[in-house]
């Protein structure tokens, strides 16, 4: 919680605190676009720390397209703050991950033409690979969160694989404006009380910006944002240090 004070109406209050996680992939692509050794998302990660990172996001791919099994390895000895390792279920890349033992694993599902991760993971139709996985990363205590789009009947399959948390997928909410932008937040919303009402911690991530992360971040319970693409994006332009320091300023203030 962090106390306000809202010089419009004259009130004082408190707003929980709303933790940032910064997904350094891009970082990594641009570097693999020349296959050299610049820009280091190792030093992305040192950099975002610096500007209030609550925690250090990368998805090692089946194909490798931008983090590196030598990203993973620096990461998991360079990371101060947490480290979110986002994984689809494949054993090859579970044992990965179950070797560097990250803070946290997001599970998402995976495709190899996608650009990128295009929605949740169907847990209806989940399968054996989806549990082996959970059971694994579990069994090195790490804690394990399942991205999934914000449904209702996906929520409650979450709570019955045992995991810890659930990330809703915001992707539709950033593709839509207007009403239908209003919808997608609606939906939000309920989602979110039935992941707090389980007893699952709340994260969401995907196709957040600058312009529309705070009805997001306001959503109550909102406990973790993984945010990416517009980080990086606006890096280029201002530094990494100030680009998350500006998104870390919009999660926690009204
Ligand atoms: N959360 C998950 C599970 C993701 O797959 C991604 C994209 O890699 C993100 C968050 C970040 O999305 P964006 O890059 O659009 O901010």
């Amino acid at each position: 919680m962090k106390a306000y004070f809202n010089p419009r109406t004259l009130t004082f209050g408190l707003i929980p605190m709303v933790e940032l996680g910064v997904n350094i992939d891009h970082v990594a692509t641009v570097r693999q676009a020349r296959r050299t050794v610049e820009p280091d998302p190792v030093a992305a990660a040192v950099l975002a720390e610096l500007g209030g990172a609550d925690s250090i996001t990368v998805h090692l791919r089946e194909d490798r397209r931008h983090i590196q099994d030598r990203d993973i390895r620096v990461l998991a000895e360079t990371i101060r703050s947490k480290f979110n390792f986002e994984l689809c279920c494949s054993p090859e890349i579970v044992q990965i991950a179950c070797g560097v033992r990250p803070d946290q694993a997001t599970l998402v599902p995976e495709k190899r033409q996608e650009i990128t991760t295009e929605g949740g993971l169907d847990l209806r139709s989940a399968n054996k690979e989806l549990r082996n996985a959970i059971a694994a990363l579990s069994d090195q205590g790490i804690r394990v969160s399942l991205f999934i789009d914000p449904d209702q009947e996906q929520v409650r399959l979450a709570k019955e694989f045992g995991v810890q948390a659930v990330e809703l997928h915001t992707g539709q909410y950033a593709e839509t404006r207007g009403q239908e932008q209003a919808e997608q937040l609606e939906r939000l919303r309920r989602a979110s009380e039935l992941v707090l009402e389980l007893g699952l911690k709340l994260h969401a991530g995907h196709g957040l910006t600058y312009q529309n992360v705070r009805p997001v971040a306001r959503i109550p319970g909102m406990h973790e944002l993984n945010i990416g693409h517009s980080i990086v994006s606006r890096s280029i332009l201002v530094g990494f240090e100030k680009a998350v320091r500006e998104m870390k300023y919009l999660l926690n203030t009204l």
